[in-house]
């Protein structure tokens, strides 16, 4: 599977941007343990919180589209948007799954984290209503931050497509997971930008998005992980120094995707003629997306 993954990644077979449809997946999370990369129960916990960031981040995304839809007159923009509401509702929800029955069925009380991030993404980054001035500029704000965190996720979905999880003894359910949801990331990587883009978001406001949106992305996966090891009898309950010291260790070893690298893709978009296309390959996703053991089970 490696080795089609990776030979897809060529430039000359990239088929350019494809016609986004949402891919239906069918999973069996029937006894999957809380450390699905044996080797590398720290790096599972991060990986893993963002089963419970997720579905309330994409939900916010899909609101933000239906609004923003209203506005949109350019008809391939619209398809985009659509799709890519296709895409996000399919992801949210198999996130949500995944949180219910692999997390919350191992015992973890993921309310207090997920309270939260209702909190941040309904509240704070929610739909302000009105059509008048405020609520339009509030609604650009969002899709700037949007376009900021689909920047994060192209750029994570490309690398677990060829991250090497199997090295660490990973479950290859969750690995299929990952790298299905990053994969489309990948695929739809344009869309946000081009959004962003057509609602005026210029060069200076994208900047200032990507300032705010790298740490508290950053911020709230580590919470997550440190929620997550805080609930695991099989591991100490470090403070945040520790946990972080053994999350480190593990981007080290290459379970987890480095910080250096994540700040150079961050700080990539401060280009003046910035585009997500060089984030990941069409290609390579696609041909990933074609032998998903997920998609494929939900297809047959
Ligand atoms: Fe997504
Ligand atoms: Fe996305």
């Amino acid at each position: 599977m490696k080795l089609l993954r990776r030979s897809a990644r060529r430039p000359e077979l990239d088929p350019g941007k494809v016609a986004l449809q949402a891919r239906n997946v069918a999973f069996d999370w029937s006894a999957v343990d809380l450390h699905w990369m044996s080797a590398e129960p720290y790096a599972s916990h991060l990986i893993s919180a963002l089963n419970m960031l997720l579905p309330e981040g994409e939900r916010m995304f899909i609101v933000t589209y239906r609004e923003a839809l209203a506005y949109v007159k350019d008809e391939k923009l619209r398809e985009d948007m659509l799709g890519f509401i296709g895409q996000e509702s399919m992801h949210a929800e198999t996130h949500e799954k995944v949180l219910r029955e692999v997390l919350i069925a191992n015992g973890i009380d993921a309310e207090p984290y997920v309270r939260q991030m209702e909190y941040l993404f309904r509240k704070t980054l929610g739909p302000r209503g009105g059509d008048d001035r405020a609520g339009r500029q509030m609604l650009v704000e969002r899709l700037a931050f949007i376009a900021c965190l689909e920047h994060f996720f192209a750029w994570l979905g490309d690398w677990v497509i060829n991250a090497d999880l199997e090295k660490f003894g990973a479950d290859p359910r969750m690995a299929d997971l990952f790298r299905w949801h990053g994969a489309e990331e990948v695929e739809h990587r344009n869309v946000a930008h081009d959004v962003a883009e057509y609602f005026g978001v210029g060069y200076v406001r994208r900047c200032a998005s990507m300032v705010l949106v790298f740490p508290i992305f950053i911020a709230l996966v580590v919470r997550g992980a440190k929620f997550l090891v805080h609930q695991d009898p099989r591991l100490p309950d470090h403070g945040y120094p520790r946990v972080i010291a053994s999350v480190l260790g593990a981007m080290w070893r290459g379970a987890l995707p480095g910080i250096p690298s994540l700040l150079v893709s961050a700080l990539s978009t401060f280009q003046p003629g910035y585009s997500p296309e060089n984030v990941g390959s069409t290609a390579q996703a696609v041909a990933y997306l074609a032998q998903s053991p997920a998609a494929r089970a939900a297809a047959s």
